[in-house]
């Protein structure tokens, strides 16, 4: 991988960190984003100091707003010659509705409209590598049906059927991607559960009402583990971003053991892929 450039957002914790570390590990250039300096800093710091690579780099950027958005792609794009692998691994489990600066429901802004954005800005740094990929990440369970009518919680906000729904919109989008781009792979692969800020963010009343007197045992299964299961977590994403084994491989959805899944039939729906191109396309 030591010729490979790779762009990790969200690379400051959890599974997007673990990814940066495996990567480096594997001689690659790695760009992480962060929110914050400081911590953003510190990740760089700590993914050269454990992987022995020192060409690690950062770019500063809030991905829920597009203005943000815009200008980490125009500083990718004028600090590195070509992107090799884009890893769209930031993404929001909010505990209640919130609007982006945008006017957009803020998980459907992070999981949505944030990589479907990135993605299409930087598809001429992609152009320019010889194979490069696209990689996204999914989120828990896979709904059947995108609620159509609830896209940014204009009906209800449900906590995590919530959250779902929105890496459903993404998944649907991000198939539709690979269908009409060509000469960049574009894949999607679910991490597994991992303890991560994220997983220790969610409160009773984000689970579903039938589901909330499991919550001692979520709260269990995600307690600091101190990045075990965030290293597990972050095999699919990197198997995506370096194996030979995927090479021209293209729309297609990976599970936590890297090997091909089912779409769901809300993906296989041309007229959902066409009417939420439109709607998001009009977002941005
Ligand atoms: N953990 C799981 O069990 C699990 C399961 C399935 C899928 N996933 C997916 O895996 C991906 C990584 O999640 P994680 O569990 O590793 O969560 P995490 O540890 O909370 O990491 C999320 C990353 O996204 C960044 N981020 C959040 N909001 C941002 C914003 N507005 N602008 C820029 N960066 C932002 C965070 O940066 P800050 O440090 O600035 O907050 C952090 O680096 C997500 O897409 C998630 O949906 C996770």
């Amino acid at each position: 991988m030591k010729d490979k450039t790779i762009l990790i957002t969200g690379a400051t914790s959890g599974i997007g960190f673990q990814t940066a570390l495996a990567l480096a590990k594997m001689g690659a250039q790695v760009i992480v984003t962060g929110r914050s300096q400081k911590t953003t800093e510190e990740a760089v710091a700590n993914i050269k100091s454990a992987s022995g690579n020192s060409r690690v780099d950062f770019l500063l950027a809030d991905l829920s707003t597009q203005k943000n958005v815009r200008a980490l792609a125009e500083q990718f794009k004028a600090r590195y010659e070509r992107l090799d692998v884009l890893i769209n691994n930031a993404g929001l489990a909010p505990s209640k509705k919130e609007l982006t600066e945008d006017g957009v429901e803020s998980s459907f802004a992070m999981n949505v409209v944030t990589p479907f954005l990135l993605t299409n800005l930087l598809r001429d740094s992609l152009k320019k590598s010889l194979s490069p990929r696209v990689v996204t990440l999914m989120g828990g369970d896979v709904p059947a049906k995108l609620d159509m009518d609830n896209l940014q919680s204009e009906k209800s906000f449900d906590g995590l059927n919530t959250y779902s729904q929105t890496k459903l919109a993404m998944m649907v989008l991000i198939y539709e991607f690979a269908q009409r781009e060509k000469g960049v792979t574009i894949n999607i692969c679910y991490p597994g559960q991992a303890s991560t800020n994220m997983t220790r963010s969610v409160t009773p009343e984000m689970l579903p009402r039938a589901m909330r007197w499991m919550f001692p045992v979520f709260k269990f299964m995600t307690r600091d583990d101190g990045g075990k299961s965030a290293t597990k977590a972050s095999r699919s994403s990197v198997y995506l971003a370096s194996s030979p084994e995927v090479e021209g491989v293209t729309g297609k959805y990976f599970d936590t053991n890297c090997k091909e899944a089912a779409w769901s039939p809300a993906v296989m729906d041309a007229k959902t892929r066409g009417d939420l191109w439109k709607i998001v396309e009009s977002l941005v």
